[in-house]
């Protein structure tokens, strides 16, 4: 099923602002899409106006060609996944699964046969007879993800479901809830404030900030082509490195004039209505190349090195004090108090307007 939301708008009953505004949207047919973005920014109110749990304030919601906006939630064919998935601790793991079914009165054959698919599917069947106390925190993610999968919706609606889980699991769910997507092929909208667990799951990304959309895009495009300074230092890890600085005779030149950088060809033509303007540039950390032998390199002092195993991370001063950050191989040795020469890779560098924050090239 297709959802599209219409200049979406919402306002809390009490609240001087809109929370949500002008929200622009079309989730397609088996899309696995995240809506991302930092606390308060409204994901859970986007989820619920969706769901029907929240009265929409303006603007459409449709399902497919249907307009929803008043259709009560059990009428609109979704199944909803919460981050506390609190199950009935009387009952077991089957109980809980198949309970939703029999509210709905349905018949004990078709709700076994329910059950039976989705714990194969979830890897459950050992544990049916058990109860929600004696399975594991994961195990009990899984239960919560069946308890929506038996009832076979066209859209899953998922609220931060891993959040309660250590990295490990978390990771390891991760690609279970991809795989487990691929298998049922349901249109799924998924929350997170964590931009790892966007990346790596979906079809499509929203990035929202403070109640709009900031970019809405497969993973690659906001991580290469980020719309503006909040979805670069948003997507990523470590934050992209953003300088501000001019456009003097077709180069950028850092405030403290350190960092001079000749842009691409491409980049120039972008570039060319920013002659004397201020604009930012964004490298991201694993884009610095080592070494002294390019045009435009710069000298830092290497404050801390962090080792994270396959690759460390380098906190280089420049002579003026500025910060940045450096991704190298993890086998590379660098020590603290080194004094190096990086360059850049020019095909890799983001340029922003400084006043409006928007991507130039
Ligand atoms: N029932 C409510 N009444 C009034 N204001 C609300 C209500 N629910 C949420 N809000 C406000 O709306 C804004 C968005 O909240 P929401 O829960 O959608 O954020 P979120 O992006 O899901 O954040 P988090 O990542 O912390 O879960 C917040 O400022 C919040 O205080
Ligand atoms: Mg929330």
């Amino acid at each position: 099923m297709e959802v599209t939301l219409r200049n979406i708008g919402k306002k809390y009953e009490g609240r001087e602002k809109f929370t949500l505004k002008g929200v622009n949207l079309k989730i397609e047919n088996q899309d696995f899409c995240v809506i991302l973005g930092p606390s308060g920014c409204g994901k859970t109110t986007l989820l619920r106006m969706i769901a029907g749990l929240n009265s929409i304030t303006e603007g459409d919601l449709y399902f497919d060609e249907k307009r929803v906006n008043k259709t009560s939630p059990k009428d609109r064919d979704i199944a909803m996944v919460f981050q506390s998935y609190a199950l009935y601790p009387h009952m077991s793991v089957y109980e809980n699964m198949g309970f939703s079914l029999l509210m709905r009165k349905e018949n004990k054959k078709i709700i076994h046969q329910r059950v039976m698919e989705a714990a194969k599917l979830l890897e459950l069947t050992d544990y049916l007879y058990s109860k929600p106390s004696d399975i594991s925190g994961g195990q009990r993610q899984r239960v919560a993800l069946g308890r929506a999968i038996v009832r076979k919706p066209k859209v899953f609606l998922m609220d931060e479901p891993l959040s309660n889980l250590d990295a490990k699991l978390r990771e390891h769910m991760r690609v279970e809830l991809v795989r487990l997507h691929k298998t049922l092929g349901s249109t799924t909208v998924y929350v997170t404030h964590d931009q790892t667990e966007a990346m790596t799951m979906a079809t499509k990304i929203v990035l929202m900030n403070d109640g709009k959309i900031q970019q809405v895009g497969k993973p690659e495009e906001l991580y290469n082509k980020p719309a503006n300074l909040f979805v670069a230092k948003f997507i990523g890890s470590p934050t992209m490195n953003i300088i501000d600085g001019k456009i003097k005779n077709k180069k950028f030149v850092s405030k403290d004039e350190i960092i001079k950088v000749t842009p691409s060809k491409e980049d120039e033509e972008f570039l060319k209505d920013y002659e004397g303007k201020e604009v930012c540039l964004g490298i991201r950390a694993e884009r610095f190349e080592s070494g002294g032998q390019l045009g435009d390199a710069f000298e830092c002092r290497i404050d801390v090195v962090e080792m994270l195993g396959k690759e460390k991370i380098l906190y280089a001063r420049l002579k003026s004090g500025f910060e940045l950050m450096i991704s190298v191989p993890g086998h590379y040795e660098y020590e603290e108090g080194e004094n190096h020469f990086f360059g850049y890779n020019t095909k890799a560098l983001h340029f922003f307007d400084k006043k409006t924050g928007k991507r130039i090239n």
